[in-house]
Order: C-alpha cells, then structure tokens, then sequence
C-alpha cells in the first residue's frame, strides 16, 4: 500500500492507493477509528463491480453497513438527487458518529462529500474513486458540492474526507473514452507543476494508453502528491490553487457552449490547455517549442486540440459567466516554459483567442 498525506492541520489525512486493495479497507476504517455505521453511496454502473467487495470488507470488521444507489450521470448531481441521500440517510437513522462512503466517480464523490458535509451539520466521510479524473483529482481537496439549473458546482462546501483510498484495479472496467479524458487533468500537473513529470508521461505513452498498472501507480501518485501540496497550501482556493484550473477557463466555456453534450470534462479541458499553451507563448511565457510539445502530448493520448468554431461573442459571454472574473478582468492560469506557471489577469482576451487559436 502507498501511503500519501495531505497537511491540513486537524484536517489532514491519507491518501491510500495500491493495486487490489479494497479487502483492506474494513482495517484501514477500524485503524482511522471511524464509527460503527456507515453508508456506501454509489450509482448501479460502479455498484455492479465493486459494491459486493468494499461491503464485505466492511462488514468483516464489524460494521453495520447500508448502501445506497443513486441514478447515473452528471445530470443527477443535483438536488433532487441530494434529498434521496438525506431520506435515506433519516430512514438508516445514522447518526454523528456514523459515516459515508463515496464509491464512484467525480459525480458520486461530490454530492456524497456535500451530503456529509450538511447531515447533521456534518459527518465523516471516506472518498473511494473509481474514476482517473477521480483519482488525481476531485476525490482529493475537498471540494464537495452539486449543480444549480443555471450552473454547475453553484451549492457547495469545502469539506475534507477522513481518508482517500484508491484501487488502480477499478479503471480496469473504466469506458476508454472517461479513461482518456482522466488523462487531461494528469497532463495539466506536468504542464503547470512538475517538468520531470511532463517528460515521464511524454515517455510513456504507450503505457499509459495500455493502462500499464505500474505507470497508473505512478501517475496516480505524482498526481495526487501535487494537488496534496497545493492544496495543503492554499485549501479554500485564495490564491495558489487556481493554478489547478489551468485550461479550466477556457474548457468551462467550451462545455457550456457545447451544452455539456460533445465533449467530456477532460476534453474540454485538453482544448482549454492546448489554447492556454498558445496564449502563453503569445504572451512571452513559452516557447514556440514548449506549445509544441503540450499539444503533442495532448494528441498522442488521443485527446481533443481544436478549439470547436463559435462566435468569439459567445466564448467571451460563457467566460463571463465563469466564477474566475474579476472587476473586468480574468485571472488567467499560463504556463511558464512546462512544469512552472504564472498568473495574469487577462483583459483583452478576445483577440489573444482570435490570434492564437489551435485548429476549428
Ligand atoms: N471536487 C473536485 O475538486 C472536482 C474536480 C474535478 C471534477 N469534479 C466533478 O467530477 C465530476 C466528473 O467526474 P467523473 O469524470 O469521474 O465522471 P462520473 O462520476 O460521471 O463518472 C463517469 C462515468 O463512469 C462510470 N464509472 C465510474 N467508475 C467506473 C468504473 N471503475 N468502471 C466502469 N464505469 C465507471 C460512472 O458511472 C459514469 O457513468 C463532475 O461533476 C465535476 O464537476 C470535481
């Protein structure tokens, strides 16, 4: 088993991640002296495969475990959804000492940490992700929350899990394409954070797209050691943490646009790095060779570049709508050569976009 901290003072906790490990988890549970009830949230698609196992280990170890399907999809993050958990969670009469497990995707992972957040003004909880995107990022920093109608993430909390582990098996079943997309937000710490790690990933391609469980140990881990140290440094997103949304700026108005329909989270997020790339170049950050070689990568994993062709009105109307904008301006995530970053805030986005557009 690895074993990786996160530092958040009386908030911190591990991070566990190996290869077939989820018998282990009813021991780890005990050891963090997490209480005696416990609900397992989940959707059918990931329940299928992994319910049976994670429940059994828990009730191995003597836990009183109920479980909990909600529907399948990003759709369902909302608050609909959210009122299930608390009536199931009213009917199980769980209480304080009891706590929740997140056994999915992003989607399971957010909505199970806000619910643990809110019930009873809060209970524990355990993130275990099946997803890539999952596990190096959202199940890691605390960020719980559900969609509004007219937004995504609008409700939420920041709320830290008491534990993360993460079984490199799941992505065994994992579709190719969520597989895929996972892999943009990998990319993006080499990009921003780490050079060495931007040449591993460039090196091993191949293993990457062979789901090598070596390589997904490693990627996984590096990943999460990043977000670990950015988040142990900026928890509640003053500053630092943003660097986290490199590509995002761009890739959230890519999904609005496209209505959430054409591309996957990851993707949208590829084309918002490949665009980043070349503003960065445009503003002196980078080379011609350093945009080269992120859009390179990108294209080699097997994920999107072009920017899709819409009115540059409309880009810069989804931007405006982002959370990131301030008082005219947006504060820009750039890449500084690859595996270093800087902030700008932006006002003339419009015609860097229109100058530096990759491909559409
Ligand atoms: N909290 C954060 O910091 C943070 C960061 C990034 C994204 N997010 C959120 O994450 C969500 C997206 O997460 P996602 O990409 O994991 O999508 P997802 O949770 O919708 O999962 C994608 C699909 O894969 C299926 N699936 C999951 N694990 C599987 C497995 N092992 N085998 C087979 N199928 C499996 C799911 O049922 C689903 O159909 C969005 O709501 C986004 O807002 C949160």
């Amino acid at each position: 088993l690895n074993s990786l901290r996160v530092k958040l003072g009386e908030r911190s906790y591990d991070i566990i991640s190996g290869n077939r490990i989820f018998a282990e988890f009813g021991n780890l549970c005990r050891a963090m002296k997490l209480g005696e009830r416990v609900m397992i949230i989940t959707n059918p698609t990931i329940g299928r495969f992994y319910l049976g196992t994670l429940k059994e280990s828990l009730v191995n170890h003597g836990y009183k475990v109920v479980d909990l399907e909600i529907p399948d999809g990003e759709e369902y993050k909302n608050l609909a959804t959210l009122k299930l958990i608390y009536d199931a969670l009213v009917d199980a009469r769980l209480d304080r000492s009891s706590f929740l497990v997140a056994l999915g995707g992003g989607v399971v992972g957010d909505i199970t940490g806000f619910a643990a957040a809110t019930y009873l003004r809060g209970l524990s909880y355990v993130q275990v992700p099946t997803t890539l995107l999952a596990q190096v990022d959202s199940s890691v920093g605390g960020k719980t929350g559900i969609n509004h109608e007219k937004g995504k993430n609008l409700i939420g909390a920041f709320y830290q899990p008491k534990m993360v582990l993460i079984d490199v098996s799941t992505l065994d079943t994992l579709p190719e394409r969520e597989y895929i997309s996972g892999l943009a937000e990998v990319v993006k710490y080499g990009i921003v954070c780490d050079t060495g790690y931007f040449h591993f990933l460039d090196e091993n391609v191949d293993n990457l797209l062979k789901r090598d469980k070596s390589c997904l140990e490693t990627i996984i881990n590096r990943s999460c050691e990043l977000k670990a140290s950015v988040v142990s440094r900026d928890e509640r997103e003053a500053g630092l943490r943003a660097i986290l949304n490199f590509g995002h700026t761009i890739g959230h108005a890519i999904e609005s646009l496209t209505e959430y329909k054409k591309y996957l989270h990851g993707e949208a997020v590829a084309i918002g790095m490949a665009q980043a790339a070349k503003i960065s170049e445009k503003l002196g950050y980078s080379s011609g060779d350093d945009t080269r070689k992120i859009v390179s990568l990108l294209e080699k994993l097997g994920l999107p570049v072009d920017l899709p062709r819409f009115d540059m009105e409309l880009y810069l109307k989804a931007i405006n709508h982002d959370k990131k904008v301030k008082d005219g301006g947006i504060i820009f995530v750039l890449n500084n050569g690859i595996g270093a970053f800087s902030l700008e805030k932006i006002t003339d986005l419009d015609s860097l976009l229109k100058t530096c557009r990759i491909g559409g």
